[in-house]
C-alpha cells in the first residue's frame, strides 16, 4: 500500500490545515453561544473541538485568530466572562450553523440573524439555542499556550441539557434522535444516520 507522507515542520500552515480538516473526521460542531462584557450576545460554530474528559467533565475549544491576528469574538467573550454554552447542532441547524460562521462586527447577534429563538441558561448567564437537541453549559478553566495561530481553551461543564425525546431515565441519548450534524474538510458536512453496533 503506497502512502504519502507530510512532515509538518515543511508545510505551510494553510497546508497543515487542508490536510488535518480533511482527515480527522467526521468532527462534531460546537455551537457556541457566549455574551460580552457589556452583554450582547454571540454564537458561532467550532469543528476543532473536542471532550476530554468526564470527571470532571472537560472540553476544548481550537479558536483560531482572525487573519489580522485579533481574536475571535467567541474567544474574547470567553476570556473575558468565563462563561459558554456549547450545543450539539442538528441537520435542521444546518443553514443557520452555516449562517453564524459569518464574520459580523463584535455586538451584532448572529443567533437573532439566523432567526433562532434563546433561552437563558441554568448555571451561566448565556443564551442558550432552543432549537438545539444539547446544551453544555461551561465555565471556563484554562488556556492552553500553544502558538499565536489558535486560542486553544478548556472549559467545565456544569450542566448538560438534551432533549427530552433523546435521553431515556438511564442516561442512555439516542443518536438517531440527537440527528447531529457534522463537518467533513473544506465546505463539506456529513450526518450520523448510517450507524451500526458491535
Ligand atoms: C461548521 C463550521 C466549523 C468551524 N470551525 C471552526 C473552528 O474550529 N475554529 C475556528 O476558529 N473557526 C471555525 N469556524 C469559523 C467560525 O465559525 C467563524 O470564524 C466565526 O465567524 C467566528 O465567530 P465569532 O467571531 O463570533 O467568534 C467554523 C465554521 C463552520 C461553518
Amino acid at each position: 500500500m503506497d502512502f504519502r507522507d507530510f512532515d509538518m515542520a515543511a508545510l505551510a500552515p494553510a497546508e497543515t490545515y487542508k490536510l488535518l480538516s480533511g482527515a480527522i473526521l467526521p468532527r462534531p460542531i460546537a455551537l457556541v453561544t457566549t455574551c460580552s462584557a457589556e452583554g450582547a450576545a454571540n454564537a458561532a460554530p467550532f469543528s476543532f473541538f473536542g471532550v476530554l474528559g468526564h470527571d470532571p467533565a472537560t472540553v476544548a475549544l481550537g479558536i483560531e485568530k482572525r487573519p489580522d491576528g485579533r481574536r475571535k469574538d467567541t474567544a474574547r467573550n470567553i476570556l473575558e466572562t468565563g462563561a459558554f454554552i456549547l450545543h450539539i447542532p442538528d441537520v435542521a441547524l444546518a443553514a443557520a450553523v452555516e449562517r453564524m460562521a459569518a464574520p459580523e462586527a463584535p455586538g451584532v447577534d448572529e443567533i437573532a440573524l439566523a432567526g433562532l429563538e434563546t433561552r437563558p441558561g441554568r448555571h451561566v448567564a448565556c443564551p442558550r439555542i432552543a432549537a438545539a437537541p444539547v446544551a453544555l453549559e461551561c465555565r471556563f478553566v484554562s488556556q492552553v499556550d500553544l502558538g499565536t495561530a489558535r486560542d486553544i481553551l478548556l472549559g467545565e461543564v456544569l450542566g448538560i441539557s438534551i432533549r427530552a425525546d433523546a435521553v431515556d431515565d438511564r442516561h442512555r441519548v439516542d443518536a438517531g434522535r440527537i440527528d447531529a450534524l457534522a463537518r467533513l474538510g473544506g465546505p463539506h458536512f456529513a450526518t450520523v444516520r448510517d450507524r451500526f453496533t458491535l
